[in-house]
């Protein structure tokens, strides 16, 4: 079956690194927003036949890019496209995973299953939470970022670093890092007080006079990385503090909230698409050869 790789809008730069790794042209489509707020796709080549990999995490605006994605599958299918699989590396509303109040919307399942009334599978990249697997009913494909976000940490690590996680939500994900970079582990008890505050309760380990990496699935507002290292302070680390994640969706003023920051390094995926940010000590780190190469055996018959 011949393959097409196509893209949203969502993340071009990511979908071109992805192109070029596999050394094909992305099939052209034209996207349109419309005055009245809506999208027109169109797919300008015919697919009769093929294997099509349509690349869209679903970043913010998250609604929009995954309508967007839809649309794409939609105007594929009808140009003759006999296979499709949508290539989220974000998957966006992954963290409604569950009721916490026993009254809402369990998006991350509404979404996993609408994806799969126009794709066969589904190409992600560290779901908020593994457990998320169980929402996806068909064919998916789940890669980690985590081995090439370690191998970049390497460099800056010392003798006195120390893997934190910032939430218990991260422990299992922190776990990880310290086991691929043979380092001791802590971690924070953390309350969020609104989308954009959380508290550092409670800092479990000893991090004085230790650098800390401080780790998680995401950066959205910053709230989480930002009251992790005032907590790591006051409990006596060294002002060098190292940051990672493999989403970097770094909303509103995140970016400004940590030049405030003693950082020795902020280290995130190119899952969403990252801006120069000339006032942070800021790495990318490229998921496009990984995603390149499982697409590769995906699309071997
Ligand atoms: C929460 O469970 C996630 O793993 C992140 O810690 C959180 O979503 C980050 O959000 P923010 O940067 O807004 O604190």
């Amino acid at each position: 079956m011949r393959m097409n790789i196509a893209a949203g809008r969502a993340n071009p730069i990511l979908a071109e690194a992805i192109a070029a790794a596999l050394d094909v042209q992305l099939t052209p489509c034209t996207i349109e927003d419309f005055p009245d707020g809506e999208i027109q796709v169109s797919v300008d080549d015919t697919l009769r036949g093929n294997d099509v990999y349509l690349i869209q995490p679903t970043s913010p605006p998250a609604s929009k890019h995954l309508l967007e994605l839809l649309l794409l599958a939609d105007a594929c299918r009808r140009r003759g496209a006999v296979r499709l699989t949508a290539v989220v590396p974000y998957f966006g509303y992954a963290r409604q995973d569950r009721r916490v109040h026993g009254k809402e919307a369990v998006g991350a399942r509404l979404i996993a299953d609408l994806l799969y009334t126009r794709f066969e599978r589904i190409l992600t990249v560290d779901l908020h939470n593994p457990a998320i697997e169980g929402f996806f009913s068909a064919h998916l494909e789940h890669l980690s970022a985590v081995p090439l976000l370690a191998q970049a940490l390497r460099q800056s690590l010392s003798a006195d670093s120390i893997i934190v996680a910032p939430d218990l939500g991260a422990v299992k994900l922190g776990q990880q890092y310290a086991d691929l970079l043979d380092l001791p582990v802590a971690h924070i008890q953390k309350v969020r007080l609104s989308g954009r505050q959380v508290s550092a309760r409670r800092v479990v380990g000893d991090v004085r006079n230790r650098s800390p990496v401080v780790i998680d699935d995401m950066i959205s507002t910053g709230g989480t990385m930002v009251s992790a290292v005032e907590a790591l302070l006051a409990h006596g680390c060294l002002p060098e503090i190292t940051i990672a994640a493999t989403h970097g969706l770094m909303v509103g003023d995140a970016a400004q909230r940590f030049a405030h920051l003693p950082l020795r390094k902020l280290i995130v995926t190119d899952t969403l698409v990252q801006p120069p940010r000339p006032s942070l000590p800021a790495e990318t780190v490229s998921v496009s050869h990984m995603v390149a190469e499982l697409i590769k055996v995906l699309s071997t018959p």
